[in-house]
């Protein structure tokens, strides 16, 4: 079968790079390129960090190319006290050697989406910026489908009502489920249960020099989900789930419901309103992450992360 085509777009960030390393190692799917926007950290930092892993395991002819350094209309907010100052504190990774390529990330994508006649697909797992501007600016490149780390039917985690990469840029947010394009939202509901716990972190030190990275980028991240949600018993792998979603199907239960951005009121702010019960008599406009079966997922992130 032939590989799906994607552009990883992120904000790395911990989880952000054991994503990223995922798609690596998942014969699935061809990693086009990886595009990078402001989030977890400034762009430089997020883009040098894309640069960081990649080269760490070998892999510079992935091309990365620098989107967004803020979001289109609200104040940038990084999450330091998540991901370190330098949004990937932990593993002592060499500074990135390489450069980003010479393009914007939306013209890149623009052009790579041309280049397949539309078979390409998009992982955004960081706030959505670049991709509500490839939607103003390159109308014409639409993607086969969209698989974004975003929102949450239930609590937020940045605010009770929102999750992070939507609360970042909620205008980017809601031009992405407002734009007509197959969209898929993994949200908090179903990565709060994809958590890679210390006995992880141990089979992962044992499985190499990748799994040994990977451990302690883990520990690190882990150090903010132990004081803001000690019930998780370790670090939720936000970002990989969603990859893991377009590698493997079945492992995250989807359901279609229609999906609303709240980007007026400041206690909403970045909320993502899913519809279960067809309240609002609005037409399904996203599939929804409703479901995963967490231990079976964090044995496959680990099983990969092994074969590099
Ligand atoms: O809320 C979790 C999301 O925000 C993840 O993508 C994490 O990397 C941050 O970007
Ligand atoms: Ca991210």
């Amino acid at each position: 079968m032939q590989p799906e085509s994607i552009i990883l777009d992120c904000d790395p960030g911990h989880d952000d790079a054991v994503a990223l390393l995922l798609a690596l190692a998942s014969p699935e799917v061809e990693l086009v390129g990886v595009t990078t926007v402001s989030g977890n950290q400034t762009l430089d930092k997020t883009t040098a960090n894309a640069l960081r892993v990649l080269e760490f395991v070998d892999r510079t002819d992935v091309p990365v190319a620098a989107g967004a350094e803020r979001p289109l209309v609200r104040e940038q907010h990084v999450a330091a006290h998540v991901h370190g100052e330098s949004g990937l504190d932990g593993p002592d990774l060499p500074p990135a050697q390489g450069t980003p390529i010479d393009r914007h990330a939306i013209d890149f994508i623009a052009d790579e989406i041309r280049a397949r006649d539309g078979e390409l697909t998009l992982v955004p797992t960081g706030p959505l910026t670049n991709v509500a501007l490839l939607l103003a600016i390159h109308p014409d490149a639409r993607p086969r489908r969209i698989v974004l780390m975003g929102g949450a039917i239930g609590e937020g985690n940045v605010t009770p009502a929102a999750e992070f990469n939507i609360w970042a840029d909620p205008e980017a947010a809601r031009r992405v489920f407002e734009s007509g394009l197959d969209v898929t939202m993994i949200g908090l509901d179903v990565t709060h249960q994809a958590v890679i716990r210390p006995e992880h972190s141990k089979r992962l030190r044992s499985s190499g020099r990748v799994g040994a990275m990977v451990a302690e980028l883990v520990d690190f991240y882990g150090k903010f989900h132990g004081r803001t949600y000690p019930e998780l018993g370790g670090s939720p792998m936000h970002d990989p789930v969603a990859l893991a979603h377009v590698t493997t199907p079945g492992l995250v239960e989807v359901g279609e419901f229609a999906v609303t951005v709240d980007c007026s009121s400041e206690l909403g702010r970045g909320r993502t309103n899913v519809d279960r019960r067809g309240r609002n008599a609005q037409p399904p406009n996203a599939k929804v992450g409703v479901g995963i079966d967490g231990d079976a997922f964090v044995e496959h992130l680990l099983e990969r992360l092994g074969t590099l």
